[in-house]
């Protein structure tokens, strides 16, 4: 029987970070979100304040719900607050580097006999190069992917990642608190992309060749497989909600990972991001949008 846990922390506030943190609450945990930025923290808080409310006018929540769960959130400037956490959450910029520092760093505010978990909110990083960071000492055992879909409080799947080093133990933890999120934790191993990532970063990847090639303009490609397939949302318009760099980061590692050439990032996608046209966060990428 997997232990029952109480207090998470997620380490970066921006969107997925802010997403994670607002599910965690809503779900019962006591949460404490870091982020080293004073700013990003304040623009989580008011997403977490606006999106609530939202819950409450449209009779999903009673206010009194929603007034706790903001209750259980903390907002912090220091990792050391984060301590008594039982699973650390980590929603970083997707860079290994930054991410096996900041590991490296969990690996010594948390001892591992403590028993912590540290996940990573990875979408296509090796869980087994980031537990590597963490040394034998450090815990390998205890670090796992738990990859959220954007967004967050809306999409169901969690893909639950083990790395080489990580114990079963780890793993029905992470599905049972996954489950108690109210979300389908769903299992695969860890090798680049990961299956939402190799599946569906090729297919975006595509659409950007389909465009560059003149198959078809921006909104026809996008019509074409939202009416013919019944996706939410087209390829180029899931790439601008993504981030057009994050798609460019996530083929990169497929490319390098897998070592074939095939899953090199379309030319025009890259050449977008060079412009600085990285998608809904910059308010302009394949489309543009003008108040964000
Ligand atoms: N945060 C919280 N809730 C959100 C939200 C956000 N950022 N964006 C939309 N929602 C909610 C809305 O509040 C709305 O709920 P409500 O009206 O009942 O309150 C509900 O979602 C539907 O939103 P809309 O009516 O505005 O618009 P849509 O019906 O078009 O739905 C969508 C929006 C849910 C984003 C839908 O278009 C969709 O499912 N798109 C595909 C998303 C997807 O594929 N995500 C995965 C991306 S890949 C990924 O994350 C992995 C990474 O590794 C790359």
């Amino acid at each position: 029987m997997a232990q029952e846990m109480k207090t998470a922390a997620v380490i970066g506030a921006g969107q997925m970070g802010g997403g994670i943190a607002q599910v965690a609450a809503v779900s019962g945990l006591n949460t404490i979100v870091y982020d080293a930025f004073a700013g990003s923290l304040a623009k989580c808080r008011e997403g977490h304040g606006k999106r609530l409310a939202r819950e409450v006018e449209k009779q999903r929540m009673s206010g009194a719900d929603v007034t706790a769960a903001l209750g259980r959130i903390q907002y912090v400037e220091s990792l050391e607050a984060l301590k008594g956490a039982d699973i650390v959450i980590e929603a970083v910029v997707e860079d290994a580097g930054v991410k096996r520092d900041l590991f490296a760093k969990l690996a010594g505010l948390f001892p591992a006999a403590g028993g912590t978990i540290l996940a990573s909110n990875t979408s296509s990083i090796s869980i087994t190069q980031i537990a590597g960071a963490v040394g034998k000492g450090g815990g390998p055992e205890r670090v796992i992917g738990m990859h959220f879909f954007n967004p967050v409080p809306v999409m169901k799947l969690v893909e639950v990642i083990n790395g080489l080093a990580t114990s079963r133990e780890t793993t029905d933890r992470v599905i049972a608190l996954s489950q108690a999120m109210g979300k389908a934790p769903i299992p695969a191993n860890d090798r680049p992309g990961f299956v939402s990532n190799r599946v569906l970063m090729p297919m975006i990847n595509e659409a950007f060749y389909a465009w560059m090639e003149g198959v078809a303009e921006p909104t026809h490609i996008d019509e074409i497989m939202k009416l013919g397939c019944n996706f939410p949302m087209g390829p180029l318009r899931l790439a601008d909600f993504i981030g057009l760099d994050t798609c460019v980061h996530i083929m990169d590692v497929l490319a390098d990972g897998l070592n074939n050439d095939r899953y090199r990032a379309c030319p025009l996608l890259k050449q977008l991001v060079v412009a600085g046209r990285l998608g809904d966060k910059a308010g302009r990428g394949v489309y543009e949008y003008p108040t964000k």
